[in-house]
């Protein structure tokens, strides 16, 4: 059996992650994210739901080709044909799992899927036995069990163990859980459940309360040995347990916790911040172990206490988790060699000769333009080469852009629409209103926009700023994002990122909608 000192870190900011409104990520970001997940050690990485596309598929089954020291899970509802998908994705895994579910409470079972709970039990017990043939190591999610009856998730899990399930994840899935109840459940279904030794119990806590991270150190205290969750929070709704918060609290907090995880800690800043600059969700500044200020002491009073002696005012060391390593990298004399071994070392690799090229010559033109590069610029800039290669139709080909005090600014554009190429102008109350007239009147996307913000990405007036603008269209929602020196610039990559996205193919299936 699994080793009871040790707490298994699941990952799915890949699969739930995902889930939050306009984070989908490509086939190649996920493989990127993946990689850094891998070298922080995370146990098990949930890299999607394989039956949702096609694309969907290959990425799944792009990650399982490329990890090698983590596991890769693939989500599947209790049906044959997401079974048999998942398994397929996970083929060529070094270690796979599949992740199949079900509802369990009262409200689920006869509201969604409109089934008896014998009838759940069963086809729980079906889904486990198809995904055995598979692989060997399976997990059951017992779905909306935070508000399932305690003796019927009793029945389901004696009877998915015997079935051949060795994890058994207790979903708080719309967050409504309070800590000390939650632990409760666990540790009574570890009592009650009488071949309980028999797997492993997770917890996967949704944050609509602001207590996933709370109810999984709470589940961790009562027995579980597995927690899902996903770097910042990232995740349906208010997000999932964060990752960093619940590795950081066992690490810290050894005097209450009696087991451990196996990940390497200095590696969830890096997490972070590729995660953010992937996704184009924003790491607010007071974010636990991950925000901007999780380490800054502002007041005299504290900075006075840090310079004498650390621990009079931190918990822990920033360089435990990875704050300081942004060091600087290249520069413009560096070469071609240099350049790939950073990539390398962050984990970024380029499908082909021609994308590492084009990374070359976007690195040569960012070095002239600013001395240091740091690791968030190469991360930035990977990003800016997968979106090139992503058969973007629209593509900026040229800005002019007029703000002077007391006029109008005016922005005048030349873009590339499958291939030609068309003028716009438009004026706007600023440059980057001026812009997006000027764009939208050659793209006619009709799109709503919902969020515009600016990061810098570095210290310093010559940083790269990072856009991210979010668009909304008949109820779909994209993120783009965009990085340059310039803002005006980035604004308008990040624009039409999000309008290549909004164009493109439909949306794909939600786990947790579909019948089963
Ligand atoms: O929140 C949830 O219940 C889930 C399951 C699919 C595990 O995401
Ligand atoms: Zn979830």
């Amino acid at each position: 059996m699994s080793n009871p000192k040790r707490l298994i870190i699941f990952d799915t900011t890949l699969r739930d992650g995902e889930q939050s409104p306009g984070a989908s990520m490509t086939k190649e970001e996920k493989v990127r994210i993946a990689k850094a997940l891998e070298k922080m050690r995370v146990d098990v990485i949930e890299a999607g739901f394989p039956v949702a596309s096609q694309g969907d598929f290959d990425a799944v089954q792009a990650v399982a080709e490329q990890i090698k020291d983590s596991t890769v899970c693939g989500l599947s509802r209790a049906l044959d044909s997401d079974i048999d998908r998942a398994g397929e994705a996970l083929k060529k895994a070094a270690s796979g799992r599949i992740h199949t579910f079900i509802a369990t409470s009262p409200i689920h079972m006869e509201r969604k899927l409109r089934m008896t709970p014998d009838q759940v039990v069963e086809q729980a017990v079906r889904a486990v036995r198809r995904a055995r043939n598979h692989t060997d190591d399976v997990e059951f999610s017992a779905e909306d069990a935070g508000r399932s009856e305690l003796d019927f998730l009793c029945r389901v899990f004696e009877a998915v163990i015997k079935a051949g399930a060795r994890t058994l994840n207790v979903p708080d899935t719309v967050g409504y859980n309070l800590p000390h109840q939650f632990g409760e459940t666990i540790r009574q279904l570890r009592e009650r459940i009488p071949n309980a030794d028999q797997a492993v119990f997770s917890v996967h806590c949704h944050n609509d309360l602001g207590l996933a991270t709370a109810n999984s150190l709470s589940a961790v205290i009562n027995g579980a040995r597995q927690v899902e969750c996903t770097i910042n929070g990232l995740g349906e709704r208010a997000g999932n347990a964060a990752l960093e918060e619940v590795v950081m609290a066992v690490t810290t907090r050894q005097d209450v916790f009696d087991c451990k995880t196996g990940l390497d800690t200095t590696q969830i800043v890096n997490c972070s911040r590729l995660v953010s600059n992937i996704t184009g969700f924003a790491v607010q500044p007071n974010k636990a172990i991950v925000g901007a200020n999780a380490f800054a002491h502002e007041s005299g009073i504290h900075q006075d206490g840090v310079l004498k002696h650390r621990e009079t005012y931190e918990i822990m060391s920033a360089e435990d988790v990875g704050w300081k390593q942004n060091r600087m990298v290249l520069g413009k004399h560096s070469g071609r060699n240099a350049f790939r071994a950073r990539l390398t070392e962050l984990g970024i690799v380029f499908d082909t000769e021609e994308e590492l090229n084009d990374a070359f010559y976007r690195f040569k033109e960012l070095a002239d333009k600013k001395h240091e590069i740091f690791d968030d610029d190469l991360q930035a800039l990977a990003t800016d080469v997968s979106m090139a290669t992503d058969n973007e139709r629209i593509k900026l080909v040229s800005l002019k852009v007029c703000s002077e005090t007391g006029e109008t600014p005016r922005a005048d554009l030349v873009l590339a629409v499958d291939g030609a190429e068309e003028p716009g102008a438009a004026i706007g109350s600023g440059p980057v209103d001026a812009v997006f007239k000027a764009a939208e009147s050659i793209i006619n996307s009709g799109a709503q926009l919902l969020l515009f913000s600016v990061n810098s990405i570095t210290s310093g007036t010559d940083a790269q700023g990072e856009v991210t603008v979010r668009l909304e269209k008949g109820g779909r929602i994209v993120n783009g994002q965009g990085a340059d020196t310039d803002i005006v610039i980035a604004a308008v990559k990040a624009y039409l990122n999000a309008c290549n996205k909004i164009l493109g193919p439909a949306e794909r299936a939600h786990p947790q909608t579909g019948d089963v």
